[in-house]
């Protein structure tokens, strides 16, 4: 076989052929149209892999992204993907060492002290001391068996359909003004939404081309979108649509529960599935009947602290904490070591400390409770974590617990 260099991707044409394996080791034809979207936001010095001089036999790659933290922080994060090794170099390796690689020049450009990334397979990453960190769920029911609570306020807003321009000058805003509340949730300047937005045959998976709807207040002003597709279905007893929606975001809650209301009473409906909602999400508390509105929860984002104690200053706790965490990284062993938290709603300081441990955890461990959407208590009592000072648990866990779920429906 011939010998493999670890390089970074030069130009375009040898992205176009980095591009050509990622797709093929996904199974996947290419989509000349979604590589041309995703060129825009893509820094090649990032994309990296094996090359045996003639073709890419490993790809890799970060983009350079934003995640928002429990407490509202907005802070750079490595957003990793394409990870790919070919089926003829498999299992000599090759992985193991770009992770090497990456978090090692993520460590060196100092920038993200956090790397994210979702997994095809759950198994893949945490050896490289990645933890999964959020769900997302995916909400589903026929339409008519699930009604609204009836104390629930629509406010006095309207909800037309809108073209994608129309979308474009009144969501990104929305979106942004969420993002604070939605831990986990990465920042989408506008390539990103054009890549949000592209519609192909493959992403309708069946259903009618992508629709959106937006929500305006008595004022005027936009408060609320919708992005969805219909499927038109008939079935011998008469109509029987699908409703897939992708995405819903609202500033304030009467605009959130109007435009579903507006999109669960399209006619001819008769299911609806939100492949994008989070665990908590508001929808299943608005229905009248929960039951009827089935939830599937899935992995989405596992997190990777790169650098332990900058990444604990970053986020916000949701009570007071003063702890001495033992912290283990076989994969990165500058984060092993002692280090003191204090933290509150306000503000975190972390540092290095011989004091004696409170709790011993992995960087694995400690990636999946960052975001807040997995309890260190549970951890514990798994056994995953070790309580060394009586006591020190509960309070860590309800400090770094917090009152909104982390999810993120934006696959990259
Ligand atoms: C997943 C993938 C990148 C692994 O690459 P690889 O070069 O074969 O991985 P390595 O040889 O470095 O393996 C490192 C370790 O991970 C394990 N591992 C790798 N892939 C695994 C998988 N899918 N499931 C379980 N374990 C896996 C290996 O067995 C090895 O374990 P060991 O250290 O105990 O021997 C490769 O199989 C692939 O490209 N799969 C298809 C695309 C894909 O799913 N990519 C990941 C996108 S998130």
């Amino acid at each position: 076989m011939p010998e493999l260099s670890l390089r970074a991707v030069t130009d375009d044409d040898d992205f176009q052929s980095f591009m050509a394996t990622m797709y093929s080791v996904f199974l996947q034809d290419p989509q000349p149209d979604e590589i041309e979207l995703g060129r825009k936001f893509t820094e090649l010095d990032r994309m990296f892999g094996f090359h045996d001089g003639t073709r890419w036999a490993a790809t890799a790659g970060a983009y350079s992204k934003k995640v928002s933290l429990p407490g509202g922080a907005l802070v750079p994060v490595a957003a990793v993907t394409g990870v790919t090794v070919s089926p003829s170099h498999r299992r000599k390796g090759l992985l193991t060492a770009m992770m090497r690689h990456q978090l090692d020049d993520i460590r060196s450009r100092g920038t993200e002290a956090l790397a994210m990334l979702f997994a095809s397979e759950t198994l893949i990453y945490g050896r490289f001391g990645y933890g999964l960190a959020s769900s997302n769920a995916v909400l589903s029911g026929r339409v008519r068996d699930l009604g609204f609570r009836t104390d629930v306020d629509l406010g006095a807003g309207t909800v037309t359909e809108a073209d994608r321009e129309t979308l474009l000058g009144a969501a990104p805003a929305i979106y942004d003004r969420a993002l604070a509340n939605l831990p986990g949730r990465m920042d989408r300047p506008a390539p990103w939404w054009d890549y949000w937005l592209h519609d192909t045959a493959e992403r309708r998976k069946g259903a009618g081309s992508i629709r959106f709807a937006l929500h305006h207040e008595p004022d005027g002003s936009a408060s609320a979108y919708a992005i969805y597709r219909p499927k038109s279905d008939w079935a011998p007893a008469g109509p029987n649509g699908e409703l897939h929606v992708q995405e819903v975001r609202a500033t304030n809650p009467r605009a959130y529960a109007r435009i579903w209301r507006y999109l669960l009473d399209i006619d001819l409906i008769r299911t609806m599935q939100y492949d994008g909602a989070a665990v908590d999400e508001r929808l299943r508390y608005l229905v009248a009947d929960q039951r009827a509105l089935q939830c599937q929860v899935n992995d989405a984002i596992f997190t990777r602290l790169v650098d332990v104690p900058r990444a604990l200053t970053l986020r916000r706790y949701a009570g007071d904490v003063d702890v001495v965490l033992q912290v283990s990284d076989e994969f990165c062993p500058w984060n092993t070591g002692r280090f003191r938290l204090r933290a509150g709603r306000d503000g975190a300081e972390c540092e290095n400390t011989d004091a004696p441990a409170d709790i011993a955890i992995t960087a694995r461990d400690l990636g999946a409770i960052y975001l807040g959407g997995v309890s260190l208590q549970a951890l514990t009592t798994a056994g995953l974590a070790g309580e060394l000072t009586s006591g020190a648990v509960p309070a860590t866990a309800t400090a770094f617990g917090w009152p909104v779920a982390p999810s993120m429906p934006d696959h990259f």
